[in-house]
């Protein structure tokens, strides 16, 4: 499974690219508003640091206006993934870019249904939203289980992009799913490596080196 980092957070995605834990990078509106600077700048630095695909979203909710902004956005870099709504403009445009032959990642994905369209528009990446379907009371990875089922049944191409990922839990279904990705916020991310009998166990193995008096080397 891939990991794209779920932030446009620059120092984070850097801290995290170097430690080889990167495959990609989501960013959305709401993300870059947090990041406090400014869309295109955001994300062409972002794009210096990832070689993989780095998702940017269209803010205009109609064909027309989405297709002006993603020419913008895909001038940034050759990997840029273009996100648009799970809308029929939204699809229309994914179709419309995929011709062009750029990435598509197509986004807010609820439904299994809604799934089956995007991957009829030739998306190269659905992101259903696991955490937010799981704060409706409902089980969001019941959503991505049923989008294997479908892609598998026909061979689609699109990846399945876990997305609202919001604890190591959440990874692990996803992986065990086979979810092609999982875009993770950096905290997630990095608490995938923790584990308390992996600390202990360090400790004591350094009591007792320490008992030895050895060094290597
Ligand atoms: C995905 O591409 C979105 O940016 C993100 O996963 C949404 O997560 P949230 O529901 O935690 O905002």
């Amino acid at each position: 499974m891939k990991f794209f980092v779920d932030t446009a957070d620059v120092k984070e995605i850097q801290e995290l690219n170097d430690l080889g834990l990167v495959d990609g990078v989501t960013t959305n509106p709401s993300l870059i508003m947090k990041s406090g600077g400014k869309i295109l700048d955001v994300t062409r630095q972002i794009c210096e640091i990832v070689k993989g695909p780095v998702s940017a979203e269209v803010t205009a909710t109609d064909y027309e206006g989405m297709m002006k902004e993603a020419k913008v956005l895909m001038k940034i870099a050759d990997n840029i993934a273009i996100k648009v709504p799970l809308t029929l403009d939204g699809l229309k445009a994914c179709k419309a870019i995929r011709s062009d032959g750029r990435m598509v990642n197509v986004t807010l994905c609820f439904s299994a249904t809604q799934a089956l369209l995007a991957a009829k528009a030739g998306a190269s990446f659905i992101s259903p939203f696991v955490g937010r379907i799981d704060d409706m009371a409902e089980e969001g990875m019941e959503i991505v289980s049923e989008i294997r089922t479908i892609y598998d049944n026909y061979d689609f191409k699109t990846e399945i992009l876990a997305a609202s990922i919001r604890s190591v839990n959440h990874v692990k279904q996803a992986a065990l799913i086979g979810a092609d990705i999982a875009t993770v916020p950096p905290a997630t991310l990095k608490a995938l490596v923790k584990h308390p009998l992996t600390d202990k166990g360090l400790a004591t193995f350094l009591e007792d080196w320490k008992k030895t008096g050895q060094h290597i080397g």
